[in-house]
């Protein structure tokens, strides 16, 4: 499995103060030197952290990948189409919530999400939609041209410890087994730790783990490059 590292974090801290530090640019050059294969950030439409010149800038900068995290909006599909990311994934998106809360309603928007893709799909870069593990919205997915999915892990990390977390473990697994028969990529990502994110290796063929606060929490105590090591160690 590869580690894809979401630095929206790094620039919550910088805005707090509206100057230059932390740099979101060095972070991510730190993240690829300590074992990030890809790095995500999230180009908000209120802007609330990643701002446009980052991810103008990060494209120019970074030596993996860059997968921007998006909402279905056409000026950020424009920016999309202009700097060319190596993918995009679709996220749901509402103002006031704190992060993204459930996944993308695929099945309930299937025309709408086929048809914003496609442009993107046609300029080369790579689509992944961020989706609850159900079987419904696998299936719709399958049917969008997209190439991967991204499974919200959300609910398995809250349910981890508790009674519910086979229950949750079970959706992502199941759900994982269908994308990949219908010919679907899958990575994963929301609430994965250092303590939760070990059954991922359990899920047979999960490509890729996009995960953010829990490292750059953990960067707070042991600077980011020993909270990268550690996570791309824990997934390899
Ligand atoms: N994947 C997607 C699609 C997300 O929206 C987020 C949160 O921005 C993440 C992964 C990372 O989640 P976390 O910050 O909880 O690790």
């Amino acid at each position: 499995m590869l580690l894809g590292v979401n630095i929206d974090h790094v620039a919550t801290l910088r805005n707090a103060r509206g100057g230059k530090e932390p740099d979101v640019i060095q972070a991510a050059y730190i993240c690829e030197q300590n074992g990030a294969t890809s790095i995500t950030t999230h180009l908000r439409e209120d802007r609330r952290h990643i701002k446009d010149e980052d991810v103008r800038t990060l494209i120019n900068t970074i030596s993996t990948k860059l997968n921007l995290e998006m909402a279905m909006a056409d000026d950020i599909q424009k920016i999309a189409l202009e700097i060319k990311p190596h993918s995009i994934c679709l996220v749901p998106e509402k103002r006031q919530e704190v992060t993204t809360e459930g996944g993308l309603d695929v099945a309930g928007q299937l025309k709408k999400v086929t048809e914003f893709i496609r442009p993107l799909l046609e300029s080369g870069i790579v689509v992944s939609l961020f989706i609850d593990p159900e079987k419904n919205q696998v299936e719709a997915s399958a049917k969008t041209g997209a190439q991967f999915i991204e499974m919200h892990t959300g609910s398995y990390s809250e349910a981890y410890g508790t009674s519910n977390e086979e229950t949750e473990f079970q959706k992502l697994k199941n759900a994982s087994e269908l994308a990949q028969k219908l010919g679907l990529r899958v990575n994963a990502g929301h609430g994965l730790n250092y303590e939760n994110v070990h059954r991922m290796h359990e899920i047979h063929g999960l490509y890729e783990l996009n995960i953010g606060h829990s490292i750059i929490s953990r960067a707070v105590f042991t600077g980011l490059p020993e909270a990268v090591r550690k996570m791309a160690e824990m997934i390899r």
